[in-house]
Order: C-alpha cells, then structure tokens, then sequence
C-alpha cells in the first residue's frame, strides 16, 4: 500500500554524538546490543561511532557493520585523508555503509579551529567527499556549525559536496544556536540557492542547548529536510541531541498537521530507552517527555477522573503506542523455570544457558524477600544478568555491620579470574566500606568514584534497588550497574560491574589519536 506522506529518514547518532558526551561511553558489547535493538526498532541510518577516535571506537564500528543486516551503518570522519580511510575500512563488512565526513564553515570555527580561509575550506570539502565516494556511493557531508554560517559561503560548499558525491547534506545547528522560524528558513534558503540541491537528501542535526532540538528537527522537515538526526532519550554533547522518541511520536501523534511518517516501531520506543539507561547509568528525568517516569502518569484528581472515564480526556498518545505496559504482577517463589522462561521472551529477551540459570538462582532469591514480582523486577535482573555475563571479576557474597555505632565493616568475596578472594575493611559508612574491599581485593589507585546513584525498581519498602556507579581512570569513564533487593549488595554489584568494564577498557585501549581539530 503506498503512502501519502513523505517518509522521514531516522538517523539514529546514539552510538556516536550521544556516546562522546560525558558518562555516556559504552562497551563494545554495549554498542553491539544498542545497535541490534535499533535496527530492530527500525532505524534507517546507524551512525556507529567514530573509526579514527581510538581502536575501541574502530572495532566497534567493524562489528556493527558485521552485524547489522537491515539499517545502514554509517562512520564519522573528519576532512582527513587517514580519517577517511579508517572509516571506509571499518564499514567495509557492511551490508549498506554509508561515510560521513565533515568540516566547519562559520567564521568562527574558520578563523579559530581551522585556521583556513573559505577557499581552503572548499578544496577540502571537495577532497574528503571524492575521496569517501571511492569507497561507497551513500556519503554524507556535514556543514559543521551551518547555523552561524554565511549563507552564501554554505551553499557553495553544500553545491561543491554535491557536485563530487555527497547523496545526503547535513546542516548541523552545532552550538544549538537556531530558533525554530530561522532553522526552517535556512533550510528553504538552501533549496532556493544551491542549484543541484535535488541531488541529494537534506538532513538536520539539532543540538539542545536552548531546548529546542526537537522544534528545530521538526521546522527543518516541514521546510524540506527528510532525514532527521537525533538519539535515544537526547543524549549527546552538553545539553544533547534531538530526542529520537520525540520527534517519532510527535510525527506520529500530529499526522494531522504533519504529513510525514518513519519507519520506527515506536511500540519498542521504551524498551530501547530504557536499556540506554541502564547501560549508561543515565537515568532520564521522570517528566521526561514519552519516556519519563511520569510521562504517563495521571497524579491530580480531576485528571484521574477524566482518564477512567475516557483515556482520551488526558492521554494525546496511548501508553501501549511506546510500548509501556502496565508492570505486571507476574511470578511467585513457587514459579519453576518454565514460567520465568517463558516471562523472559514474553518480555523480549533472549538469554543463554548459563545467563538463564543464574537468572533463575537470583529470582528464586528475590522471591524470597519480596511478595510480589513485576515485570520490572524480572528486567532490572534480566539487565543485571546480561551486563555482567562475561565478567572477569564476579560478586558472591557480602556481609556488612553497619548503624550508629560504628566501625562500618564490610566482608566480601569476589572471584577473580577463577580465584576466590576475600577480604575485610572498615569504612566511613557501609558504602564506604563496601568499596574499600573492593579495593583491597583488586587495587586500581587510578581510579575515582564519579558518581553513586540509587533508584527503586517498583514502589514499596521491599522494591528492588538499582545501583550506578561510574569510576574515571586517566580520563576514561565507565558507568556500572547492579540491582539486588538488598541496596548495599546491589552497590557492591554496580561496583564490581564498572571495574569490570574499566579493566576491559584498559585492554582494549591502544593510545587515541588526537580528534580535536576537524581538518589535517
Ligand atoms: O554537531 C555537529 O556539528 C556534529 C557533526 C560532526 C555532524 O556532530
Ligand atoms: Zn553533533
């Protein structure tokens, strides 16, 4: 059946704008998970990361272009020769790849990063697109910090990208400078002035920092742009991206007035949010529009009373079109495996042996403490699980002394690499101590704690709790998460899961190469 509406291009930069911002970085395993849950959701352009930034960086992007069968995966490149060449390598395996390359062209960013005049600038342009059409013809080129740019100086640099190649232009609002009216004018302006403009798709790029990335995206499509860059729940450099979940819905809810569509399955718009969240340790604020806390909760009366009359008094969009369902009071401690089995795929999920046995251990443990086990609880475990599968330190055991009179104690047992270790410290508190054992049993000097947070799965005084911890080691982060019905094991688990991930970022770390400039 064909379509009235005009189809918005999602170009999805999670796993690139969103993941250099800090506390966002993730594993390659992380990336691997974040890009499959993408693709599924029905993201037409994965930007996978940066290929020159590090060795970390490339391998990623190789993997996921060895994964990802249905969206195109695409590299970020700066005007360089070497960057091009990285990225092209590590697409290579893709099935669709697609290299986007950048440079400035404000005043601003000429004069004081590049130090380049205009016509430098132009050759440039031209260089890096030719030299990324020779190793696939989907190129993107971006204007980076368009919206302070001349705009006769933009559109001969948009004409030059396209004249060697370029099938999508970007017009980054870079320092999220624009205002809604000003970023749907440049875009006609560019359709207007550059003569081949219809050779190519034209894209937005809207940074947050007046909050305004959404209402810019949105402008920018009604003004002509078809593909929208954007990320899960907005993260990204300082106030973020556009939110990917936004924009989708806000398509979706006001079709009426906006004849476009995408091709995301906003039914797994929560779950996807969600997984970011807990690989990040970046929880959204609960009056988060679509994936907050509240987004769908009705608190006053007037409003409760409206919605069980008619959901539609309060509610613009169902909370099922997100994929938010009800948490349901799912199993008991007599449930057997079959029904935790079962619950696990119903909730999507897919788990191997040795991950479902440990699930099933630590479920039968929290149905001991807790009456009542929801969704949420089976999915705080689930995550815990598969974030922690190929751990080379692992938790066993903690016994804590802790209340008014101290000395704070805390007593674990860790394996490491196969080892049992053990150990005893006291602490200024019982966190306190839970870490310094930690310590004790795999010293790492270098790194400091950033950043301990602690949130209840589900309501009542018996709810799980989930644990953030970030630690920084030479500049490096790492978040770690742990959730136990006891909030002092889930601390020592969040613990253990970000040194986990410091000690594999330390392997995987060959030195970066410096990115800091945008041209040779
Ligand atoms: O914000 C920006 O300008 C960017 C470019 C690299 C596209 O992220
Ligand atoms: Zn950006």
């Amino acid at each position: 059946m064909t379509s009235d509406k005009d189809r918005i291009i999602i170009f999805d930069t999670t796993l690139r704008d969103g993941e250099q911002s800090p506390g966002c970085s993730m594993t390659l395993d992380e990336k691997l998970r974040m890009a499959k849950l993408l693709d599924e959701m029905g993201v037409d352009v994965i930007e996978a990361g940066f290929p020159i930034a590090s060795q970390g960086d490339f391998e990623a992007v190789q993997e996921i272009a060895k994964t990802i069968k249905n969206a195109t995966v695409c590299g970020l490149s700066r005007a360089i020769e070497r960057d091009i060449d990285v990225a092209g390598e590590a697409l290579a395996p893709a099935e669709n790849r697609r290299i986007h390359t950048f440079i400035s062209t404000s005043p601003q960013h000429l004069q004081y990063q590049l130090q380049m005049n205009e016509d430098q600038v132009l050759e440039s342009v031209a260089g890096s697109v030719t030299r990324a059409r020779g190793f696939t013809d989907n190129v993107e080129w971006s204007a980076m910090d368009a919206t302070r740019s001349d705009i006769d100086f933009l559109c001969r640099c948009i004409e030059t990208a396209i004249k060697c190649g370029a099938t999508t232009v970007n017009i980054p609002d870079t320092v999220g400078y624009a205002v809604p009216t000003e970023f749907g004018d440049l875009i006609r302006a560019i359709q207007e002035k550059v003569p081949n403009i219809d050779k190519a798709v034209i894209s937005t790029h809207c940074h947050n920092d007046l909050g305004l990335a959404v209402a810019n995206s949105l402008a920018g499509v009604e003004a002509g742009a078809r593909q929208i860059e954007c990320t899960i729940n907005g993260i990204g450099e300082r106030a973020g991206n556009a939110a990917l979940e936004e924009i989708v819905m806000t398509i979706k809810t006001r079709s009426d007035t906006m004849p476009f569509e995408t091709n995301i399955k906003s039914e797994m718009i929560t779950k996807v949010s969600r997984t970011l969240a807990t690989t990040i340790g970046f929880n959204v604020q609960p009056n988060k529009a679509i994936v907050g806390a509240n987004a769908f909760a009705h608190e006053s009366g007037i409003h409760q009373d409206g919605v069980l009359k008619n959901a539609e008094t309060y509610e613009i969009m169902t909370p099922e079109s997100v994929g938010l369902t009800r948490s349901e009071l799912v199993l008991g401690k007599h449930s057997g495996r079959a029904a935790l089995k079962s619950k696990v795929e119903e909730l999507g999920y897919e788990l191997g042996d040795n991950a479902f046995q440990d699930l099933f251990k630590r479920f039968k443990d929290l149905a001991d403490k807790k009456k009542s086990i929801f969704d949420d609880d089976i999915i705080a475990l689930i995550e815990d699980e598969v974030a922690t599968e190929h751990d080379r330190i692992k938790f066993v055991s903690l016994q804590i002394i802790a209340g008014t009179k101290g000395p704070q104690t805390a007593e674990m047992e860790l394996i490491v690499d196969g080892e049992t270790k053990t150990a005893k410290v006291e602490g200024k508190g019982p966190v306190d101590a839970i870490f310094k054992c930690i310590r004790e049993i795999e010293p790492h000097p270098n790194a400091h704690l950033q950043l301990y947070q602690v949130h209840a799965v589900t309501g009542g005084t018996d709810a799980q709790a989930e644990v953030t911890v970030r630690l920084e080691e030479d500049g490096k982060t790492v978040n770690g998460s742990g959730a136990d019905a006891d909030t002092l094991v889930a601390s020592a688990r969040a613990y253990v899961h970000a040194l986990n991930k410091l000690m594999t970022k330390r392997a995987k770390t060959k030195p970066a190469l410096e990115v800091d400039g945008a041209v040779a």
